[in-house]
């Protein structure tokens, strides 16, 4: 194309979009316009990742965008090529749930589940970052997500707990090894 013919876009035009997605390089295609959310779910197979509102505000298809919590409703599928991305999938390895999820198993923190899933990913965002929160920084945190079952109070409970059983871990291994 020469410098002066601006590109256009033709309606259907489809793009290679390859990502890393929870550890593997996964590719497939999409329009301009097409969702991550939905690339996730369609394309990829991913669908984990819930779509409620699809403009941001209840939280339930939050993901992971290089290891940073972002709404997968709000960013385009070609805007993830070449990025890693991480899903509720990736939370448990070899079928196995992780520390936060059993966490909300002993705490009752989810009824329907619809929520679920991007509350836990924007969780673990949190606690990566605020490794040992106050009960508001939780609710803080999780105003950003709408849940329309729990009545929020058992997802606090489980993010404290689950924040409290990390830092008893990592004072055990410290002991260890003084
Ligand atoms: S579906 Fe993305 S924030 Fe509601
Ligand atoms: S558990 Fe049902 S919407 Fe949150």
């Amino acid at each position: 194309m020469s410098k002066s013919t601006p590109y256009v876009m033709r309606h259907g035009e489809q793009h290679a979009v390859t990502l890393t997605l929870n550890g593997r390089e996964r590719s497939g295609h999409c329009e301009t316009r097409e969702l991550l959310s939905d690339f996730l779910r369609h394309e990829l197979g991913a669908t984990g990742t819930h779509v409620g509102c699809e403009h941001g505000v209840c939280g339930a298809c939050t993901v992971h965008v290089d290891g940073v919590a972002a709404r997968s409703c709000l960013m385009l599928a070609v805007q993830a090529d070449g990025r890693r991305v991480d899903t509720v999938e990736g939370l448990a390895p070899a079928q196995t749930l992780g520390d936060l999820q059993q966490a909300f198993s002993r705490h009752h923190a989810l009824q329907c589940g619809f929520c679920t899933a991007g509350i836990l990913m924007s969780c673990a965002d949190f606690l990566q970052r605020v490794p040992d929160p106050t009960e508001e920084q939780v609710r803080e945190m999780l105003s950003g997500h709408i849940c329309r079952c729990t009545g929020y109070t058992p997802i606090v409970a489980a993010v404290l707990d689950c924040a409290a059983q990390r830092r008893a871990q990592c004072a055990d291994t410290e002991a260890e090894h003084a």
